[in-house]
């Protein structure tokens, strides 16, 4: 891609990947569409015009800093046809465990390994294919696991190794696979690596992370050295006495960041993958993966980019200069299987689409590698993905969980209309080689049922309603589902308190900032009870009751709900009930290779409240998915009343869609 620089007009901004994706992700803040950009007018001013035009908002560094950023990505993502690639990966249905709040085995108010073990039935029942476990290695927890004190060693109140090894085992033997939580980007303070740092700043752990000399003030307030914002609230720089350093720290105070120019970094982090390659698991979802590569020098971040991404900067790093070439390096080197390598301990053994188990498979050359990629666009999304490429096999697009101008603290109602448009147009905009992780929970956000009805999630039939309709779009929808642990029973938010019924690092960095931006008590808990993560991270209610069939004791987190109906219990046992309908699309997806390979063609592309596409079935056939996404009737805009119904909410089929309903029909 042709270098660009102050001459080059808005259109040539505009087709480059990255410039694309800033400029959709500042239109679709700014509540614009695409045509704004590209009509010719604007399209052919040149960027020293809108410099001119803007540069009281934009301040002086604003233009070079992007061109800069874009002349480091000169990378353009490629579209490849043909058929689409399989892959083990394409076809599994991925479940992820937040392993302190899935299953309690020994009482102690904590999940653990042995907890999972025991439920890995019901996961394969489900029609699970690969079970992804956020962090069980060796953390003070600060972080709840997120904070890596030793990468070869289990968590304390998790279990033992052997239990790893068991529970990887448990998988296999179910025909499913596991994948666990690589956390690079940084470890926790408590980690050899960084005690050694500290105790000798010049010697060889000293290079292992960012630290800078500086003069810290009497009460270790001085100015940090650059103007970086922490995504936990307040600098990213923290201060070490011991060390008289400053140390970099993009996350909680204890979490300082890994330096991956340093050649030793990037050995290390290959040879745990190796590590755990060879126990058999399956790859890693990698935490905050397109922030390792930070710009060199570590220059003051744009005063307003950071304004307008709220994390200043964000632009040293969130796409870095090598992010590419790390992401390559550590497949050959730490994902791929050398030729003459032990076998791994244990691989899946074969499931068919009717659950019948066969041998065990042969190992997968390169384990899986998918990439947490927060503010990664569609773009830089695919180059990142590209098969081709040799970087990430899938990434999460987080734009799918915000629409634009909000954030996670912010108090929107989430109008899936936004979520068709995001479907129609990322899958409009990808080759039949490019390949999306499809999702909306995880642990780090809010329930998606109170996400889209807030206080009338309460109400049962509508909670129920738009959980299948969420459901039905990630089973059905061109790409892989990752279900998070509660999801399939609809779980929804916390009626939470006070601060002290909370217990994420994330929360009470957010909640000082707001009370330092002068905020009341009640008003900070306000906006903390709107975004945190612990309204996905209660114990999974198994049961009704107390405990919830969690624990024998006294929950690490507790969760608030006692509503009748969404436990797994009560849920298995109506056969209408979400957790049934999940069951039954991932069947229906594991039966049709339509949902998987097949390509997909929507109806009706901007209509409202109406979502409707067909899967087109590689060897003829189609099966359309229709839904309501209201609570109010909507008119079917296909004229296509043919065909078998397979799976609906509701047996008649007329004109009219009944509120939230969903019809999936074949048609020959
Ligand atoms: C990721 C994780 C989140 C964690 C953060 C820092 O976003 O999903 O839970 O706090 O990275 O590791």
């Amino acid at each position: 891609m042709a270098e660009l620089t102050r001459k080059s007009r808005i259109r040539d901004f505009y087709a480059h990947p990255l410039g694309r994706d800033i400029a959709d992700k500042v239109l679709m803040t700014m509540g614009r569409s695409s045509r704004w950009i590209t009509n010719p007018v604007v399209a052919n001013l040149r960027i020293s015009h809108v410099e001119r035009l803007a540069s009281r908002m934009l301040g002086p560094s604003f233009v070079d800093t992007l061109l800069e950023l874009l002349a480091a990505n000169p990378d353009v993502p490629t579209t490849r046809g043909g058929p689409t690639e399989r892959a083990w990966w394409k076809e599994a249905v991925f479940y992820q465990v937040y392993p302190r709040s899935f299953q309690d085995s020994d009482g102690d108010g904590v999940g653990d390994l042995a907890g999972i073990t025991s439920r890995l039935d019901y996961l394969a029942d489900l029609g699970v294919g690969c079970v992804w476990l956020s962090p069980v290695f060796a953390s003070p927890n600060h972080d709840m696991g997120y904070d890596v004190s030793d990468y070869r060693a289990i968590m304390e109140e998790m279990g033992s190794m052997a239990d790893m090894e068991e529970l990887i085992r448990g998988c296999h033997e179910r025909g499913m696979r596991i994948i666990l939580d690589l956390v690079a980007n940084h470890t926790s303070s408590e980690h050899e690596w960084f005690e050694r740092a500290v105790a000798d700043p010049d010697g060889p752990y000293g290079d292992y992370y960012f630290l800078r000399r500086g003069e810290p003030g009497e009460d270790g307030s001085g100015t940090p050295p650059t103007n970086w914002k922490s995504f936990f609230g307040g600098s990213a720089w923290r201060w070490i006495p011991e060390a008289r350093r400053w140390v970099l720290r993009l996350f909680a105070d204890t979490q300082p960041d890994l330096n991956w120019d340093n050649p030793r970094v990037r050995a290390e982090i290959e040879e745990i993958v190796q590590f755990w390659m060879a126990k058999g698991i399956d790859g890693f979802r990698m935490d905050v993966i397109n922030y390792i590569s930070k710009k060199e020098g570590l220059p003051e971040g744009d005063p307003f980019i950071g304004d307008l991404m709220w994390f200043t900067g964000i632009e040293h790093y969130y796409v870095g200069p090598h992010l590419h070439a790390y992401l390559r390096e550590l497949r050959r080197r730490g994902f791929t299987r050398a030729a003459d390598a032990e076998p791994p301990a244990s691989t899946a053994r074969r499931r068919e689409a009717d659950g019948t188990l066969g041998e065990p498979l042969p190992p997968e050359p390169v384990g899986l590698m998918v990439g947490e990629t927060p503010g990664i666009g569609v773009e830089v999304g695919r180059l990142l993905s590209a098969s081709e490429r040799g970087e990430l096999d899938m990434i999460f697009n987080f734009d799918v969980l915000t629409p634009p101008g909000n954030t996670r603290w912010s108090d929107f109602t989430y109008d899936l209309n936004y979520m068709k448009s995001y479907f129609e147009d990322y899958q409009d905009r990808i080759g039949s080689n490019d390949w999306i992780a499809l999702f909306i929970e995880n642990h780090d956000n809010p329930r998606i049922v109170s996400r889209v009805l807030g206080a009338d999630a309460h109400n049962p039939v509508l909670r129920e309603a738009v959980a299948k309709v969420v459901g039905t779009i990630m089973i059905t929808m061109r790409g892989t589902p990752f279900i998070f642990q509660g999801q399939e029973i609809a779980a929804m938010n916390q009626d939470f308190t006070s601060m002290s019924d909370l217990r994420d690092v994330d929360s009470f960095g957010r909640h000082q900032d707001l009370r330092d931006e002068g905020a009341t008590v009640g008003g900070a808990f306000a906006e903390i009870l709107v975004g945190t993560r612990d309204h996905a991270r209660v114990p999974m209610r198994w049961e009704p009751g107390g405990t919830t069939g969690f624990t024998t004791g006294e929950p690490w987190l507790p969760g608030r709900e006692v509503s009748r109906g969404f436990t797994v219990a009560e849920q298995l046992a109506e056969p209408d009930s979400v957790l049934n309908w999940y069951k039954r699309l991932i069947q229906l997806r594991a039966e049709h290779e339509a949902f998987t390979y097949g390509e997909i063609e929507f109806v009706a592309p901007g209509a409202r409240d109406y979502f409707a596409y067909y899967r087109l079935a590689p060897d003829g056939g189609r099966w359309l998915v229709e839904m309501n996404l209201s609570g109010s009737a909507v008119a079917r805009r296909n004229t296509e009343l043919r065909g078998e119904v397979v799976l609906g909410t509701t047996t008649e089929r007329g004109q009219m869609m009944d509120p939230y309903e969903v019809v999936i029909s074949h048609l020959p």
